[in-house]
């Protein structure tokens, strides 16, 4: 029988995995700040609580500009919590599921990234992010899937750029969107449920240990992006009363951290491992929409 940990699942992709895991009638315990990832105490306190079986890994430090001047701040999560969880995984024979991120990359190849291409992170988050994989493959290579993911959204959050475009999109005639920066958006349930394909709850059996990208199908500007949210929030019935969508250049916005301008994942590895083709993030917007509506 399967005995699951969710870390970091107050959190936006955290409380999608739990629901998806629901759906699913898998049993689960589900831990927060109270089970701090960052201190070894406290992960191998409660790694001694249940035989584990898998450990799913949502916990991170995700304020990407605060991670500048807050860099160690981001390491003791980002790469040493990912370190204690591998190690305890490790000890239990227990598969590690880990979250990592588009920003280990520079953003300056003009492919899709391949999940063994170069990395090289522009900002302390990103370096963060990288050692915490390093960590993971060096501590329990043969029972670890690292889902590197990007542009990430969902229901239980209101932080990120969805939520954003559609407060702003009530309030102001006229936006300014950054258009030379491309990603690919993801959907956090349409995430959470790959994760548990990858992690064989779902599945018959696992997907070889290794790293994957997972994101929804479009590569796409924020400029694009903004302007698919507002059609998406018409056709729903928004009274939304944005008229036009400026396309500005990233210097237009300047922030601690810098970003990759094209950091676009290829996700054709978990394609063909789980034999299926992520959604559109157009789609996905609508169930974004009737989700919060
Ligand atoms: N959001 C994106 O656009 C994006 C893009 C690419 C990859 N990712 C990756 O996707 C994963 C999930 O991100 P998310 O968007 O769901 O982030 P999130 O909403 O910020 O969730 C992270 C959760 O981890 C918790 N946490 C922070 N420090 C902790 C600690 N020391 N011990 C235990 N829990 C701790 C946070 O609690 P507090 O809220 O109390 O801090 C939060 O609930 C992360 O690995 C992230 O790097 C995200």
């Amino acid at each position: 029988v399967a005995e699951i940990w969710v870390t970091g699942a107050q959190g936006m992709l955290g409380r999608a995995l739990c629901r998806a895991l629901e759906r699913h009638d898998l049993a689960h315990i589900a831990t927060g700040r109270e089970v701090d990832v960052s201190d070894e105490k406290a992960v191998a306190a409660h790694a001694r609580r249940r035989p584990w079986t898998h450990i799913l890994n949502c916990a991170a430090f995700t304020a990407v500009d605060e991670a500048e001047r807050r860099e160690a701040d981001a390491e003791r999560v980002n790469a040493l919590g990912a370190q204690h969880l591998a190690r305890v995984a490790a000890e239990h024979d227990a598969r590690l599921l880990h979250v990592s991120t588009d920003y280990v990359f520079d953003g300056q190849s003009p492919h899709a990234y391949r999940e063994n291409d170069a990395t090289a992170p522009l900002n302390a988050y990103g370096r963060s992010k990288l050692a915490g994989e390093r960590a993971v493959l060096e501590t329990h290579p043969a029972g670890a899937r690292i889902v590197r993911t990007s542009w990430l959204f969902g229901p239980d959050s209101r932080g990120h750029f969805v939520a954003t475009m559609l407060r702003l999109m009530h309030e102001r005639r006229e936006l300014d969107v950054v258009g030379d920066q491309h990603g690919r958006p993801t959907y956090a349930p349409d995430l959470a449920d790959a994760i548990l394909r990858l992690a064989g709850l779902t599945e018959a059996s696992p997907a070889p240990a290794g790293i994957y990208h997972f994101a929804n199908r479009g590569a796409c500007s924020w400029h694009r992006f903004a302007t698919g949210i507002l059609e998406a929030g018409k056709a729903h019935d928004l009274p939304l009363v944005t008229e036009s969508i400026r396309e500005v250049t990233t210097s237009a916005f300047p922030r601690p951290a810098a970003r990759p301008a094209r950091s676009v994942l290829d996700t054709s590895r978990i394609e063909a491992v789980l034999g299926s083709v992520p959604r559109p993030w157009s789609e996905t917007l609508h169930d974004y929409l009737r989700a919060v509506a």
